[in-house]
């Protein structure tokens, strides 16, 4: 049997994107049904980012989603940056004058997220299959999916958001040359990621170049640390027992008088390094929001950032184009947060071109890198470039309820 249902906004994609849409829709009064393949534990155990731009933290402030993320959250002030046998301090706070950053892991995100969505009785559906989106060029694009008790829905809505992360539908359900650009690069390595119950050895993140690659300290919690170590971009996870891992960790971190505290590994997984821009991020009445749309190597933290930019913008505009009938903003959101992404896409591509060692890497690319790391601990100027996109870009505004014109809304768009 197949039930028939009627939104505003269908929704592909319950990840941070997908589940914040959906309560800034609800703020504004907007309605929508937003539709997962994996189940809710699954959603929720993910490990992924952790470090929020001063923005994001602000927006979730704003929008009532910080409780946790205020008392539970680490303040951070800036990072380390670690090369040559130095480790060396950038206040970001200061340098910026007063932003401040906010470890607070992307699982803890969704999880508010999904309580607060759930608290409301929210139409979200976890563990269905067979999504397909249609009529995306019609003003009643449709919504499908085979819901986890296998009843077909199909949901007519007024727009649809693709919110369904890099490997998800949406982008792939637009018909060819309604992109306009595919940009892409891979880089020659990838990230073993693991989390471990080992208190961090640092009050701050360390970003850290070292002869055999790179590689990161992290943290979730006072007793939590989440550390990353650059591996090559086919590695097998089964060459790294956990006791191969702390002796790389330790080599790539080691500085007299310092030492990183093991623990047991409670998870460990290898992620590829990929920089990805899709554009137009939007086709008709499909709007592509986050990994959807575009995704960034996870040096500089961005890409969880980047999908709640996004959301921010695409809230607002899409409830002054379905609730206030004014197009504005809908036309206006892909230029807007395509000018946030390429700005990350760059500050991502050059952290990781500047702390990784290339495999075939030779003397000058080496040498270009220390210069460039020597630049940003001794320039106030060139640490405060670094500073200003790393905290975060343009202020992110919600505001559903402002009759102000889209200039005034997002100085950018003027
Ligand atoms: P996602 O979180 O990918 O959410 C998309 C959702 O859509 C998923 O839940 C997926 O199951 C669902 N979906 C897919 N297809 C369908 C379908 N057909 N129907 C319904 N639902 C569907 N960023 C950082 O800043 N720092 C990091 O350390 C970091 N580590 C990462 C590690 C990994 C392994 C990955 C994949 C990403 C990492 N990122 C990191 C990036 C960051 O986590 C993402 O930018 C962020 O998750 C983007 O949120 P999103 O909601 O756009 O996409
Ligand atoms: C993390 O805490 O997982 C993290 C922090 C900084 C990054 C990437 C990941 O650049």
């Amino acid at each position: 049997m197949t039930v028939q249902e009627r939104t505003q906004v269908g929704i592909v994609g319950a990840g941070p994107a997908g589940l914040l849409l959906s309560h800034l829709l609800a703020l504004g009064g907007v309605d929508s049904v937003c539709v997962e393949t994996r189940s809710r534990a699954h959603c929720e155990a993910r490990q992924r980012a952790g470090m929020l731009e001063s923005t994001t933290v602000d927006l979730l402030r704003a929008v009532g989603l910080a409780g946790r993320l205020d008392s539970e959250g680490l303040p951070h002030n800036g990072i380390y940056l670690q090369f040559d046998g130095e480790r060396h301090h950038l206040n970001f706070r200061e340098l910026t004058g007063g932003r401040q950053l906010m470890i607070y892991a992307q699982t803890e995100i969704v999880k508010d997220l999904i309580a607060a969505r759930t608290a409301v009785g929210a139409a979200l559906e976890f563990e269905v299959s067979d999504t397909a989106v249609s009529g995306l060029d019609s003003d009643r694009p449709v919504l499908s999916y085979t819901d986890a008790r296998g009843e077909r829905h199909v949901v007519t809505c007024d727009v649809i958001a693709g919110c369904d992360g890099f490997h998800g539908i949406t982008r792939h359900s637009i018909p060819a040359g309604g992109l306009t650009m595919l940009a892409e690069r891979s880089y020659p390595y990838a990230w073993l990621g693991i989390l471990a119950a080992a208190p961090p050895s640092t009050d701050e993140v360390i970003y850290c170049r070292h002869d055999h690659g790179f590689a990161l300290h992290s943290m979730r919690t006072p007793e939590v640390g989440r550390l990353y170590l650059q591996v090559p971009a086919d590695e097998d996870i089964a060459r790294w027992p956990d006791d191969r891992i702390w002796a790389e960790l330790a080599a790539r971190f080691a500085l007299p008088g310092w030492s990183l505290t093991s623990g047991p590994v409670l998870q460990k997984s290898i992620t590829p390094m990929r920089s990805f821009v899709a554009a137009p991020m939007r086709y008709g009445n499909l709007f592509l929001a986050g990994d959807a749309a575009h995704i960034v190597p996870p040096t500089g933290a961005k890409g969880l950032n980047l999908a709640v930019a996004d959301v921010a913008a695409l809230a607002t505009a899409l409830i002054r184009l379905v609730r206030d009938d004014n197009p504005e903003l809908a036309n206006a959101y892909s230029d807007y947060c395509l000018e946030r992404v390429w700005r990350s896409t760059h500050l991502s591509w050059w952290m990781t071109s500047m702390l990784h060692i290339a495999p075939d890497q030779d003397q000058f690319e080496s040498a270009l890198q220390l210069a460039q790391l020597r630049h940003l601990v001794s320039s106030r100027t060139a640490a405060t470039m670094l500073a200003e996109t790393y905290t975060g870009y343009a202020p992110l505004r919600y505001d559903p309820e402002t009759r102000l014109d889209a200039a005034s809304l997002w100085p950018s768009v003027a």
